[in-house]
């Protein structure tokens, strides 16, 4: 009896749940019925197998695709499961499915062709945060906010070139994942168990039947490598860091008044009535530690498996995974909760000159006219020790100190004090990738084109 013999190669006794990846593999089902079918097709068209054979195995495999991954039997793993389902509704030739192959380079395959789809999936989550971010950027590209570096007052920025910039870091996301996608996309089917098979296999057929670009060519490197998996984990973790300082960011613009969530986006204390929380990025901010966790996983799995095959690689896809799937709910609640809040104008720019952030521009202001930039900080720096708001008197006075002379030797009266005006002062940093409103109209630009090259 058939059953008994399937069974039977189901060892593992009080292990048999320890041993088995049958829940988990639901991920890899429809991976592996497509590995199957090019498979069967490939061994048919190499007359390996016969065409009514083949034909008995494809219609199984449709029916087995009908009941869903819920319905297989009992095995060590899909794979198993899915094989055993043939023979029961085919009998012994349904066996032949397995000829010239082995779990290992089916595994991988399957990892690798779900992974494929998950990866891409997680593109373009990111490719439309990049397009909301670039859409909502073209609102504010005169929406003057402050800057910060150390949280203190810094310079004052724009909501647009705030946004443009995690935009771009995005953007290099994209670039690792896809980066990523490539070779992800190769094929270790017909790698068999490590070392090859004496049938006259059509690698490149099965490769090319389930769209991969290549084959992995060794056949112990296909059996073996996850390297795959670490570098889109990689990226997936990188990306996640991207967004956590995002988050951060919303958390401190919203501590400050600066940022006014949408409802959708925030959330209340269970005591506390008045509160409203910016919950969400928090825990975006959160996630980051089911990426960098995967990632670590995912290294400690790998680290010193020898060739070829170990069993330790049944648990190093559920790290890609964990970690794709956080992440991709990450981008969706984190880049959402940017585009629907109320940025409030007139806070902002009000917030704009606290700590007296125009200094750089004034400094910036006196090199221009001729005096060495370190003379005209220092110059800056005496007037702001003076007053925690310097205006045109205090920083005349420094000048008479620094430079013995009025500052209007210099630069006019009016430009210093438009320099000190925080929209002014935004305006005047019109270097490439500043954030001067027509800068950052050629940085929309500029990104918008990458953005639809990606
Ligand atoms: N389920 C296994 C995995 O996910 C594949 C089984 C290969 N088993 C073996 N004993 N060679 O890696």
């Amino acid at each position: 009896d058939d059953s008994v013999v399937r069974r039977d190669r189901f060892s593992g006794g009080p292990a048999r749940d320890f041993l088995s990846s049958l829940a988990a593999d639901e991920r890899i089902f429809a991976a592996d019925l497509a590995v199957d079918r090019a498979h069967v097709v490939m061994l048919a068209e190499q007359g390996i197998v016969d065409g009514d054979d083949a034909g008995a195995i494809l219609a199984a495999l449709d029916d087995i695709e009908d009941d869903g991954h819920g319905a297989l039997p009992d095995g060590e793993d899909v794979h198993e499961a899915i094989e055993t389902a043939v023979i029961e509704r085919v009998g012994p030739e349904g066996g032949r499915m397995h000829t010239a192959r082995s779990r290992n380079d089916e595994v991988a395959a399957c990892i690798r062709y779900r992974l494929r789809e998950d990866v891409l999936d997680l593109l373009e989550t990111v490719v439309d945060a990049r397009e909301q971010l670039l859409a909502v950027a073209a609102e504010h590209t005169e929406t003057v906010m402050p800057g910060y570096t150390h949280l203190q007052p810094a310079q004052p920025t724009t909501v647009a070139h705030w946004l443009c910039s995690y935009e771009e870091a995005l953007a290099r996301d994209t670039g690792r994942l896809l980066d990523a996608y490539g070779r992800v996309n190769q094929s270790p089917l017909g790698g068999a168990a490590f070392a090859g098979t004496p049938f006259d296999i059509d690698r490149e057929r099965t490769a090319e039947l389930l769209g991969f670009d290549g084959l992995v060519e060794n056949a112990t490197d296909a059996a073996a490598a996850r390297d795959f998996l670490v570098e889109t984990t990689a990226a997936t973790a990188t990306l996640a860091t991207t967004l956590s300082s995002l988050a951060e960011d919303v958390v401190v613009f919203a501590s400050k008044g600066h940022v006014d969530l949408a409802d959708d986006y925030a959330s209340t204390s269970s005591i506390m009535p008045q509160k409203k929380n910016p919950d969400t990025l928090e825990l975006v901010r959160g996630r980051t530690g089911d990426a960098t966790a995967g990632l670590e996983g995912l290294l400690t799995t790998l680290k010193g498996l020898p060739r070829a095959y170990n069993r330790d690689l049944q648990r190093a896809g559920r790290h890609a995974w964990d970690a794709i799937d956080s992440v991709s709910e990450s981008v969706e609640v984190a880049v959402g909760a940017v585009a629907t809040a109320d940025w409030p104008e007139a806070v902002l720019a009000e917030a704009a000159g606290d700590g007296f952030a125009t200094a750089t521009g004034v400094a910036d202001l006196l090199a221009q006219a001729g005096v060495p930039f370190r003379t005209a900080h220092e110059l800056v720096a005496s007037a702001a020790a003076d007053s925690d708001d310097p205006g045109f008197a205090e920083l005349d006075a420094a000048s008479e100190d620094v430079l013995g002379e009025s500052l209007t030797a210099y630069v006019p009266r009016e430009e210093v004090e438009a320099a000190l005006s925080p929209a002014e002062s935004v305006a005047m940093r019109d270097s490439r990738g500043g954030p001067a409103p027509e800068a950052v109209e050629q940085s929309l630009s500029r990104a918008t084109e990458a953005l639809a090259a990606d």
